[in-house]
């Protein structure tokens, strides 16, 4: 953590703590409009409960046209919120060890 906020990238801003808290990790950040969120916490092991509402946060982050990308070993987060997110595209990246499929929704606009 300490490491990483000595990164030299003014792009990059460093908060802990857990994605079911994103919106107001980002309204600390004052980035409550992203246009992305990327992903690549473990949806298949944490709590049904607790990736669902990881997922609402996402989706409630006001990302009219937004991406939302998750790069996972296991398909569980498709399964977690379908009604809200909707069928995902989906493509195997083999450049990863062990390869992983990432899961792209777009919020409509
Ligand atoms: C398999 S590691 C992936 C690390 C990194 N994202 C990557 O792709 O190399 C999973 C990470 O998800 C984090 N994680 C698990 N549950 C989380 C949550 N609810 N909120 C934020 N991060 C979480 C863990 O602390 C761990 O660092």
């Amino acid at each position: 953590m300490e490491f990483l906020k000595t990164y030299p990238d003014p792009r990059l801003d460093v908060y802990l703590g857990s994605a079911e808290h994103i919106r107001r990790a980002l309204e600390t950040l004052n980035h409550s409009r992203p246009d992305a969120v990327v992903s690549g916490i473990p949806f298949s092991t944490m709590p049904a409960e607790v990736g669902r509402k990881i997922l609402h946060e996402i989706w409630s982050c006001r990302l009219p046209g937004g991406r939302f990308v998750a790069y996972q070993l296991m398909r569980r987060v498709t399964f977690l919120a379908p009604l809200l997110l909707g069928d995902p595209q989906v493509r195997l990246e083999l450049r990863i060890v062990p390869p992983l499929r990432v899961y792209a929704w777009r919020k409509p606009a």
